[in-house]
């Protein structure tokens, strides 16, 4: 949503006056230099990729978060019986106020669940009882409102599981339908809430006991099974920041951090398939999407089917909130740095871009 009438500084005119960001180096078109890189799979020759990327490192540690541990970190909850012999999985979730760095020199002042944006990944299984413990010590009023099937009680929205700062909350429901969900805050104004920091990826693995037709498809992608096991699975959630407060992203990413996958690509066995839970969250643009290069996958809307609801595609876009699974494999091709990135090719100089390193 543009907001050029209003303000008359937009993040276009702030990049150009690059002074004002610092350390960011932003230009707009990828050098022969990585080109030849890419096809002969050596690593980038230049901190900022052939003038593709953002110059300079950002302090994880500091942060108290790395995207890369962010890709694989499910967090499958304290685990417990009921005395009908359900599997019960309990979760503790803060929010908190804490300023992160989203690119080298560039802070933001986020709000943040568990510290960390995205939120911890929460991964159960179909069927079962989650509870989350919900502890609001941030500076405003939060909710956790889940992507799933639940009663009005436990929505998490105004009136119905808000929590005032210092307050808390349990929410309890059955984890339905099966897929990849998310959650995020809804209290209002709600743009500002999402945006700030406060979502996460909440992923129900499907339980084949309930789909004895595709009970292969199922356990493969039912953490813990050996059939999931041979996958390479990632959590990306695509995000933005407003660093201006000018209801426009200066800054996209996946996993919050502006090229972080262009200059530590994400090592894959091209051996094994991958799949990616792919989940936007950005506001204030319309749409996200996802491009693999030198490849096409299969695609499952929202996750909540074992057939691909789209085949053979190199594109998917969503519009905030939506999600999806992404399977594909580079088992044929020679190893290298295949690159991904979001189709608003002005996201990618803004920092949502990255690479595959496959593996021989
Ligand atoms: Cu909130
Ligand atoms: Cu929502």
């Amino acid at each position: 949503m543009s907001s050029w009438f209003r303000h008359p500084i937009t993040r276009r005119l702030l990049l150009r006056g690059s002074a004002l960001l610092g350390p960011l180096s932003l230009t707009a078109t990828a050098t022969p230099a990585l080109a030849k890189t890419v096809s002969t799979g050596a690593r980038p020759p230049s901190d900022s990729l052939g003038g593709m990327t953002t110059v300079g490192e950002v302090d994880h540690d500091r942060n108290g978060f790395d995207p890369h541990h962010i890709l694989t970190d499910w967090d499958t909850g304290a685990v417990s019986r009921d005395r009908f012999g359900r599997t019960v999985r309990e979760f503790e979730i803060v929010a908190k106020d804490k300023e992160i760095e989203i690119a080298p020199g560039v802070f933001f002042p986020a709000w943040t669940y568990n510290g960390r944006v995205p939120g911890p990944t929460l991964r159960v299984t179909e069927g079962d009882r989650v509870i989350v413990r919900f502890r609001n010590r941030g500076s405003h009023p939060h909710t956790i409102h889940f992507h799933g099937i639940h009663s009005a009680r436990m929505d998490g929205v105004p009136g119905s599981g808000e929590v005032a700062p210092g307050g808390s909350f349990v929410y309890e429901f059955d984890a339905l339908p099966f897929g990849c969900h998310l959650y995020h805050c809804h209290s209002v104004p709600l743009k500002r809430h999402i945006h700030k920091g406060l979502y996460g990826a909440f992923i129900i693995d499907p339980d084949e006991a309930r789909h004895p037709d595709t009970q292969r498809a199922a356990r493969s992608r039912r953490l813990g099974t050996a059939e999931n096991a041979a996958w390479q699975e990632f959590v990306m959630v695509m995000n933005g920041f407003d660093t201006n407060l000018d209801d426009e992203n200066e800054i996209y990413a996946v996993n919050t951090v502006a090229h972080v996958y262009a200059k530590r690509p994400i090592p894959i066995d091209r051996k094994r398939p991958v799949r990616i839970y792919l989940i936007n969250v950005t506001e204030f643009d319309p749409l996200n999407s996802f491009h693999l290069h030198a490849n096409f996958f299969d695609y499952y809307d929202h996750g909540t089917t074992l057939t691909p609801t789209l085949r053979i595609v190199d594109t998917v876009m969503q519009c905030q909130a939506q999600r999806g699974i992404i399977e594909f494999s580079y088992k044929d091709h020679e190893p290298g740095l295949y690159m991904f990135h979001a189709h608003q090719t002005e996201f990618v100089e803004l920092g949502w871009m990255g690479f595959f390193e496959t593996k021989p």
